[in-house]
C-alpha cells in the first residue's frame, strides 16, 4: 500500500454500489477520508453500506439530480473534512433498453438530471471549493463507452454520458489554470446492479472482449485511483476507456 491519497479528502457519487462503492473502498485503502453520496445507504447488490466498511467515511443522502443537495453534499465534505480534493461524479441510471420512439419527457429528463445535470453543477460547487483553497484538485467524471460510441436502442443514456464526456474535456480547459484536473472514465460492460438488474440485456459479453471477460467494479476502480492521485498530475481533459478493449 502507497497511501496514493493520504490526507486527501474525497466525494463519491452513487458510492453506495457498484463502480461507486469499489472505488470508495480503493480510495479508502490510499488513504483518503471518502464521503458517500447516494440516494440510498445499502449496497444495490447487497452486504453492508459502504460507509460503514471503510474507515474515515461519512454517508450523505443525497438526490444528485437535485442541485441543491449536490450543493450540500460538496459543503457537507467540505465542513467533515476541512476540504475537497476529489470529486468523482459517477451516480447514473441506466433506463433500459428502448426505442426513441417510446422514451417520454420524463424518463428523458430523469436520465439527463441524474448522469449530466449532476456532474455538472457537482463539478461547479466542487470547482469553487477548490478555486477557493487555491490547492488545485481532481475531478473524475464516470462516463461510458456508450459516450463514445453508439449502444443501440439506449438514446439518451448514450446522449447523457457523450455530454458528460464532452463536458470533462471542456471543464479541463476552464479548470487547468487552478491545477483542477478534470478526466472522465469510459467503462465498458461492468458487473454491477445496472447490468444484472437493470436490463433485459443483462449477461456476458466476454465473448466479444478481446480480454475474454467482462469488467468488475474494481477495474473501474483502479483507473479512478489513477486519475485522482498524483500519478496523473499531467493528465487532464482525458476520457480513459477501461472495456478489455471491447471497443478497440
Ligand atoms: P449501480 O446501479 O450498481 O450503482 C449506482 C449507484 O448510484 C447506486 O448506489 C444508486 O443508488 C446510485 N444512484 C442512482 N441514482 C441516484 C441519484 N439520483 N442520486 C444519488 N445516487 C444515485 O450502477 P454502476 O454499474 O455501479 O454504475 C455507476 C456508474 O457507471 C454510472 O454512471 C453508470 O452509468 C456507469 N457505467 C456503468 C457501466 C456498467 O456496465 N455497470 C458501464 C459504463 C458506465
Amino acid at each position: 500500500m502507497v497511501d496514493r491519497l493520504a490526507d486527501r479528502t474525497a466525494l463519491i457519487t452513487g458510492a453506495a454500489s457498484g463502480i461507486g462503492r469499489a472505488i470508495a473502498i480503493r480510495f479508502a485503502e490510499e488513504g483518503a477520508n471518502v464521503v458517500v453520496a447516494d440516494i440510498r445507504e445499502e449496497p444495490r447488490e447487497g452486504g453492508r453500506p459502504t460507509h460503514e466498511v471503510v474507515a474515515d467515511a461519512e454517508f450523505v443522502e443525497t438526490d444528485v439530480s437535485d442541485v441543491e443537495a449536490m450543493r450540500d453534499a460538496v459543503e457537507e465534505t467540505v465542513s467533515a473534512f476541512g476540504g475537497l480534493d476529489v470529486l468523482v461524479n459517477n451516480a447514473g441510471i441506466f433506463p433500459g433498453s428502448c426505442p426513441i420512439e417510446a422514451v417520454e419527457e420524463a424518463e428523458y429528463d430523469r436520465v439527463m438530471d441524474v448522469n449530466l445535470k449532476s456532474a455538472y453543477f457537482g463539478s461547479k460547487f466542487a470547482a469553487g471549493e477548490m478555486r477557493e483553497r487555491g490547492e488545485g484538485g481532481a475531478i473524475v467524471n464516470i462516463s461510458s463507452i456508450a459516450g463514445l460510441v453508439g449502444y443501440d436502442d439506449a438514446a439518451s443514456y448514450c446522449a447523457s454520458k457523450g455530454a458528460v464526456a464532452n463536458l470533462s474535456r471542456e471543464l479541463a480547459l476552464e479548470l487547468g489554470p487552478d491545477d483542477i484536473r478534470v478526466n472522465a472514465i469510459n467503462p465498458g460492460v461492468v458487473e454491477t446492479a445496472m447490468t444484472t438488474q437493470d436490463t433485459s440485456a443483462a449477461g456476458t459479453m466476454a465473448e466479444q472482449i478481446p480480454l475474454h471477460r467482462d469488467g468488475q467494479p474494481e477495474d473501474i476502480a483502479g483507473a479512478a485511483l489513477f486519475l485522482a492521485s498524483d500519478d496523473a498530475a499531467y493528465v487532464t481533459g482525458h476520457n480513459l476507456v477501461v472495456d478489455g478493449g471491447y471497443t478497440a
